[in-house]
Parts: structure tokens; sequence; C-alpha cells
């Protein structure tokens, strides 16, 4: 179902059936919450984290953290638990290379991480056009190449909702 702060990515809907019933979900740099809500709304409990979570619904369901993802910190942030794992990591269009390893890390063993965001070849499209925002070919497979079991991945142009470069993959943590 749409929400009104954003249609999910159907890449986020097409693979959301990994994620084990009732199991935790970490949505990054969650922006206006489109996905924390689609798994909230199907029960799992979820972390939303974002620099502004103004535009997160607050809802008894869904825990916002509000933190800057890139100021060198050590992450995961100070949360209560530290080394605090999840069923399921979600990252759509937002990219911060040196925040790999902790996005990996967080994902729990049989957990599934679903990345999606822009790739080279995007620039020809609008932005964001810069090296640094965009993932390289085979980036995500080489990423979670032997930590991961990949289950789908893309590098294609997309025209919805607007015409881009993207990367996804949908892959369990061994
Ligand atoms: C293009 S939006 C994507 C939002 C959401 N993932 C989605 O696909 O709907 C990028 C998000 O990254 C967040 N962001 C950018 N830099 C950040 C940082 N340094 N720390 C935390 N969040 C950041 C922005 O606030 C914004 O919400």
């Amino acid at each position: 179902m749409a929400d009104a702060r954003g249609t999910p990515s159907p890449w986020i809907v097409q693979w959301a059936g990994l994620v084990p019933a009732g199991a935790t979900v970490l949505d990054v740099a969650a922006g206006g919450g489109r996905h924390a809500l689609f798994f909230a709304d199907r029960f799992h409990p979820v972390t939303a984290i974002d620099r502004d979570t103004s535009a997160l619904p607050e809802r008894a369901d869904m825990e916002r953290i509000q933190a800057d993802l890139e100021d060198g910190s050590p992450w995961p942030l100070p949360w209560p638990q530290p080394g605090r794992r999840f069923g399921a990591v979600i990252v759509t269009n937002y990219l911060h290379r040196p925040l790999f390893p902790a996005l990996l890390e967080a994902v729990d063993r049989g957990g599934i991480l679903l990345y999606e965001t822009f790739m080279a070849g995007n620039e020809r499209f609008g932005k964001p056009s810069r090296p640094e925002f965009l993932l390289k070919d085979g980036e995500l497979l080489e990423l979670v190449r032997g930590r991961f079991s990949v289950v789908a991945y893309e590098a294609r142009l997309i025209s919805e909702p607007r015409m881009a470069m993207v990367q996804r993959i949908a892959a369990r943590r061994l």
C-alpha cells in the first residue's frame, strides 16, 4: 500500500517476503519512512535512522533515531544495546561507503539485506551524478561476497518514478 510519504520501492516490496515474520528491521537513512512504515504495517518492530527525523511519523511500534551517519562516530551508534543486530537492514537511495562494514555487521545471521541505490550511468539522467554517490558496476555483489547468499541482484535502467540507473540486491547473511 502506498503511503502519503512515498510509495515503497518495488524492489523492497518484491523481496520483503524474505524477512521472517516478526523480525526486527533497520531502515538506514529512512527519509520520510516509506519503508519503515511498510514494515511496521506488517508487524515488524522497526528502527528508522536519519539525520533528519522530522518527516518520520511518530508511532509506538517504530523507534526513531536521529543521528548523522557520516560524522565519523562509531557505528552502530551509542544505542542502548551496542552491537545490536536486526533481522533485516534496508537501505534505499543512500550511499556512504564507510558505513558498509557496519551495515553488514548489523544484519543478524540468517537475516536479510535489501539495498537499492543509484549506480554509475545515472549521471546521464540527473542527480546523483558524483562518483561517491554512485555504485560501481557489480559493487553490491562484491560487497556481500562470501558473507551473504545472494537471492536476487539487478543493475538496470528504471523508468519509474523517473529514469535512473540503479543497482539492487536481496541477500541473506550466512
Ligand atoms: C534520497 S533520501 C532517501 C530516503 C529513503 N531511504 C527513501 O528511499 O525513501 C536520503 C536520506 O539520507 C539521509 N541522509 C543523508 N545524509 C545523512 C547523514 N549524514 N546521516 C544520516 N542520514 C543522512 C537524508 O536525510 C535523507 O533522508
